[in-house]
Formats: C-alpha cells, sequence, structure tokens
C-alpha cells in the first residue's frame, strides 16, 4: 500500500495509458483498490505482479508480471508498464528479461504470451527484442476506451530459449 502515491502519477498519466485496458485512474482510492485486488489474486495464485524500482532506491517505478496464469496448460500472460521518465533505458526488457527467468524456472512455465493493442509499437519491439514470437494477429480483439481494436498475441516458448 505503501507505492499507492507513486502508482498513481503513472496511472492516471493518460498517454501512458493510452493502450492499457484497464481505467485511467482519477483518485488515488481506486490505487489502493487496485493494489487490494493485485495482493488478493496473488495470495490465490491468480496472478503474480513485482514493483519495478531503481537499484537501491526503494520507489516503485512500474510494474511487470504475469497478469493470467493458466495452469494447466503451463502457460502464463505477462504485462508491465513503467512510468515515462525511465523509458528508453532498457529498464523495462531488464525487468521483464527477469520475469521470464522466473516463470520458466520457478513457476516450471512452458510458454509465456502477451497480447498487444496492435498499434503499441513500443510494447511490441520490447517482446520481439526478448525474442518473443508473434503467433497471432486478431482483428477487434481487444474492446478498449469505447472501441474494438486489434492485437498481437505474442509466445515464448521454454523450449525455443
Ligand atoms: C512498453 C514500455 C514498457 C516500453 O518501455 P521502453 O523503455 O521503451 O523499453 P525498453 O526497456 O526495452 O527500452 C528500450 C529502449 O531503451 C534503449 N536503451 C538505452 N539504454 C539501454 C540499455 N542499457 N539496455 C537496453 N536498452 C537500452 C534501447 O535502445 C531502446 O530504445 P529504442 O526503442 O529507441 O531502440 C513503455 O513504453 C510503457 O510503459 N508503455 C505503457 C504501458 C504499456 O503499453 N505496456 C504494455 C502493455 S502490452
Amino acid at each position: 500500500m505503501t507505492d499507492a502515491d507513486e502508482m498513481f502519477r503513472y496511472r492516471s498519466d493518460k498517454e501512458l495509458m493510452r493502450f492499457i485496458p484497464h481505467r485511467l485512474a482519477h483518485e488515488k482510492k481506486e490505487i489502493d483498490e487496485m493494489i487490494k485486488m493485485i495482493n488478493s489474486r496473488i495470495d490465490k495464485k491468480e496472478s503474480i505482479n513485482w514493483a519495478i524500482t531503481l537499484k537501491g532506491i526503494d520507489v516503485i517505478i512500474g510494474t511487470v508480471g504475469f497478469v493470467k496464469i493458466n495452469e494447466a496448460h503451463l502457460r502464463a500472460e505477462i504485462g508491465y508498464m513503467l512510468h515515462t521518465p525511465y523509458h528508453k533505458q532498457g529498464i523495462a526488457a531488464e525487468a521483464t528479461r527477469r520475469v521470464i527467468d522466473y516463470g520458466f524456472d520457478v513457476m516450471k512455465l512452458h510458454s509465456i504470451e502477451a497480447i498487444v493493442n496492435h498499434e503499441n509499437m513500443l510494447s511490441r519491439k520490447v517482446l520481439e527484442n526478448l525474442g518473443f514470437t508473434n503467433d497471432a494477429y486478431f482483428r477487434d480483439y481487444l474492446y478498449h476506451a469505447g472501441k474494438f481494436v486489434d492485437a498481437n498475441v505474442y509466445s515464448l516458448i521454454k523450449k525455443d530459449e
């Protein structure tokens, strides 16, 4: 809960949230509710999220984690977000790489997927740099901000590593 103020700063940033299929935060209490939900989903093993920080500085600058875990198929969906001042420094890639390793080595996943708004070129680049394959393109796949948008589904399979 101590991360709520910082999280609110970037979750209320309209530009940063442009491709995120969650509501833009308007009040800090929405973030408090979100953190409670994240913690409860971790307890139930439905998803898992980590805070991203700079080394040695205990301030959240983003999150990365598995937003959905499909236990039956040893597959999980990865998601990430980084506060804008920290973009273009390789931080998102480094944090996502660590979570991928955790997924394969500790959670024993077989594959990891990412579902990305087709127009989210920065996110698609992160995935491609990390070795993900663009497996599918779906029309009108996501309902976001009042309209349907196309999406790409990327995946990384353990044996491809
Ligand atoms: C998607 C997102 C996390 C990408 O952030 P990012 O900072 O561009 O990603 P990376 O960490 O991979 O950084 C890569 C850039 O840093 C540069 N860089 C600088 N120093 C670097 C270093 N030491 N190591 C690696 N890359 C470095 C790279 O050259 C690259 O720049 P380029 O794109 O001009 O070639 C960010 O745009 C974001 O938070 N967007 C909003 C949320 C979102 O859309 N999430 C995804 C939903 S599917």
